[in-house]
C-alpha cells in the first residue's frame, strides 16, 4: 500500500514512521511527505531518508482551504496514495480533503480523546491538573480531533512533570504505537461500524 505523511513540524513520528518502514515492521510503501510548511523540519527527514516526493505548498498561494486542499489531493493522487497519515499536520482538513480519502486518513494526538483537543493538548492536560492523559490515533472526519478512535495509549502525570518532561514521555508512547497502527492499518485489521473501530484479528 503507498501512504503519505502529512507533517508541519518537526517530524519526530514521521521519523519513527521511516525506521518502521526500514525494519519492515510497516508493511507499506512511503511514497511522500507533504508540508504547508516550507521550513518544516519533516521536510529535511524526508529528504535524507531518500522519500521519492518531497513537496512544499503554501497555503497563502491559495484563494481557499478547498482550493489549498484540492492542490495537495491531485499531488497524493498522481502518487497513487492509498492512506494518507497525519503527523503533526496542523491543518483542519476541508470535506474536499476528507471525501477524497474517506477513511482512509489516520492521525494521532497526544491526549486521550474526546479529552484536551486541539494544539495544545499536552500544555492543557498538564494545566487542568489531570492524573492520567496519552495518545490516540483515530481516523479523521469532518469536525476536528473527532473521528473514530483506532487505538489509544494512556501516559501517567506525575506531580512534578513540566512540559518538557510530560511531552518527552508522551512522543516516546507516540512513536510506538503509530507505527503499530500504521501497519495494523494497511493490513486491514481494523472493522469500522459507525463511531467503534474494532481490530480483527
Ligand atoms: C505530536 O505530538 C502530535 O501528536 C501532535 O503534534 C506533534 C508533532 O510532533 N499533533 C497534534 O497536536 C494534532 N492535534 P512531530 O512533528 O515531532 O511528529
Amino acid at each position: 500500500m503507498n501512504i503519505a505523511v502529512l507533517a508541519s513540524g518537526n517530524g519526530s513520528n514521521l521519523q519513527a514512521i521511516i525506521a518502521a518502514l526500514k525494519a519492515k515492521k510497516i508493511k507499506a510503501t512511503l511514497k511522500v511527505v507533504f508540508s504547508d510548511k516550507a521550513d518544516a523540519y519533516a521536510l529535511t527527514r524526508a529528504e535524507k531518508a531518500g522519500v521519492p516526493v518531497v513537496a512544499h505548498l503554501s497555503a497563502k498561494d491559495f484563494s481557499s482551504r478547498e482550493a489549498f486542499d484540492a492542490a495537495v489531493v491531485a499531488l497524493l493522487k498522481k502518487e497513487k496514495v492509498e492512506l494518507v497519515v497525519l503527523a503533526g499536520y496542523m491543518r483542519i482538513l476541508s470535506p474536499v480533503f476528507i471525501k477524497a480519502f474517506a477513511d482512509r486518513i489516520l492521525n494521532i494526538h497526544p491526549a486521550l480523546l474526546p479529552a484536551f483537543k486541539g494544539a495544545h493538548a499536552i500544555a492543557d492536560a498538564l494545566h487542568y491538573g489531570a492524573k492520567i492523559t496519552g495518545v490516540t490515533v483515530h481516523l479523521v472526519d469532518e469536525e476536528v480531533d473527532h473521528g473514530p478512535i483506532v487505538a489509544q495509549a494512556a501516559v501517567l502525570i506525575k506531580p512534578n512533570d513540566t512540559f518538557e518532561t510530560l511531552s518527552s514521555r508522551i512522543h516516546k508512547v507516540e512513536h510506538e504505537l503509530y507505527p503499530k497502527t500504521i501497519d495494523a492499518f494497511v493490513r486491514g485489521k481494523f472493522k469500522v461500524v459507525g463511531r467503534v473501530v474494532t481490530k480483527v484479528g
